[in-house]
């Protein structure tokens, strides 16, 4: 049966124009002007775009003593009910386990995922499994990018050896390596010596980790990529110290991509100064908010091209699970929502001030990163061919966020009370109508896993390989010839 999408104006990353869209089978069969379908729905008034794509999420995350708590089912909802048709989830080895392990925990987790999703793989520890492994993860599992937190020591965190050995690996396998930026020595000093001065609170967590910790961390990775001879994927971008980094060597001619947060765009460090407990530690997350002059610096990365995705890294903890950490700010879970409001934030503090363009918009949520993560055109374009994974805009309506309404299972919204210009109305997954005016019409199962082949771009390592061979990648560092 073919639905048509009716006289709706069609925005993608880089044209806005008047067409109907057909839709069959799960893709789009046809794009113009008075096409004919089994069924019809009109757009009058709206714009059709892509479906959200959020890069970054962390469903039912074992972090922190805990699990966070919106799963595949609640959190691809949360999606849907804010115009995102897909996300990428991080699969986490627990230390000594191998990859294809952690692989089967997250088809697991994701057989109730109601839109489709695809996995970013961590390295948490380095071995010969691990270099093994990999090769298995990129050309028998699909996935093409490597995750490496240069934070939480003692947990996730990996050392520079392992960093560069990993990066060296991705380079051999046209995979692109992601970063969590932050020195994660500095912050555990840091951390210790502000408990010891008696800070408990969760503004403890925003001293700790100031834009520096970020910076250092940024610019270390972008030089280790360098040398390895591969691209680099910042996640979570909060700070001018990061942004300036990438922004450097992308003028250098590197490949490096900056992810910025929907919650940095909008909130800002004065949140953990709230007297309400609950309140502050709900916005606790790493990096935290920062102030004003970082977000006057991501909102010119976008508009600039040096910052090319907005995520939200979606990681939400009930306030019972925040309250762990009532007495010592670095035991609160690290992590906020924004699944559901990514979109219509975004589209607000950004299409209607001016600072982002509609078709810019439709890049930073969607044509990008499925270009980055080597999906484009089957997500992220409206073309004849592509999923039909579509949302259809109405940039006059507006919603209030309040965590009364949410999709999501937690008690609270970091946005509560924000007010947005310009929400989704209609919501395809793959040809299906997932979501209509509130209605929520998707099927735990509905979301399919999405493979993605290696295809990063080739990176000339630094100068000082030029005219020598450059070091293989190796399965044991520890192990100096
Ligand atoms: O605070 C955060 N960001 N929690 C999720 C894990 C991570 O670092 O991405
Ligand atoms: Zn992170
Ligand atoms: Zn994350």
């Amino acid at each position: 049966m073919a639905t048509v999408i009716k006289n709706g104006t069609v925005v993608t990353a880089d044209l806005t124009y008047k067409a109907d869209v057909l839709v069959e089978g799960g893709q789009i069969i046809e794009i113009g002007p008075n096409l004919k379908g089994d069924k019809e729905l009109d757009a009058t008034g709206c714009y059709v775009m892509p479906g959200g794509i959020d890069p970054h999420t962390h469903l039912e995350m074992p972090f922190m003593g805990t699990y966070s708590t919106d799963d595949f089912e609640s959190g691809t909802r949360a999606g849907l009910a804010g115009g995102t048709t897909m996300v990428v989830d991080f699969a986490l080895p627990n230390p000594g386990e191998s990859l294809l392990d952690a692989l089967k925990r997250w088809d697991n987790k994701s057989t109730r995922a109601n839109c489709d999703y695809s996995f970013h793989m961590a390295v948490t520890w380095w071995g010969e499994q691990v270099f093994n492994d990999m090769e298995v993860v990129v050309k028998e599992r699909g996935i093409n990018t490597f995750k490496h937190f240069l934070a939480y020591k003692g947990a996730l965190m990996v050392n520079d050896d392992e960093l560069y050995a990993s990066f060296q690996r991705c380079a051999e396998l046209g995979a692109i390596p992601l970063v969590h930026a932050e020195n994660g020595d500095v912050v555990a000093r840091m951390q210790a010596d502000l408990l010891a001065r008696g800070v408990t609170g969760p503004e403890g967590h925003s001293y700790s980790r100031p834009p520096e910790v970020e910076g250092e961390a940024a610019n270390r990775a972008i030089m280790i990529a360098d040398m390895a001879g591969c691209p680099l994927y910042i996640v979570h971008v909060s700070c001018e110290q990061t942004h300036d980094a990438i922004r450097r060597a992308k003028q250098a001619g590197q490949r490096v991509f900056g992810e910025p947060l929907v919650q940095y765009l909008v909130l800002d460090d004065s949140e953990y100064q709230n007297k309400d407990w609950d309140y502050a530690a709900g916005r606790v997350m790493s990096p935290p908010f920062r102030n004003k002059k970082h977000q006057d610096s991501l909102w010119a990365g976008l508009q600039s091209g040096t910052l090319s995705v907005v995520a939200t890294d979606h990681c939400s903890f009930t306030v019972k699970q925040k309250r762990f950490g009532m007495n010592d700010f670095t035991k609160i879970p690290n992590g906020t929502g924004g699944l559901e409001d990514r979109m219509p934030v975004l589209w607000n503090a950004g299409v209607n001030t001016g600072r982002l363009t509609k078709e810019e918009f439709v890049a930073a949520t969607s044509t990008n990163i499925a270009r980055i993560l080597n999906m484009y055109p089957r997500k992220g374009a409206v073309m004849v061919g592509s999923d039909a994974d579509l949302v259809i805009w109405d940039p006059k309506a507006t919603k209030t966020i309040t965590a009364k309404k949410q999709v999501s299972r937690i008690e609270y919204n970091v946005f509560e009370g924000y007010t947005c210009t310009g929400v989704p109305r209609t919501v395809f997954s793959r040809g299906r109508i997932a979501w209509h005016e509130g209605d929520m019409r998707a099927k735990p199962g509905d979301g399919d896993f999405v493979a993605r082949e290696p295809n990063a771009p080739v990176h000339v390592a630094n100068a000082i390989w030029k005219g020598i061979t450059q070091p293989k990648p190796v399965a044991r560092p520890d192990i100096v010839p």
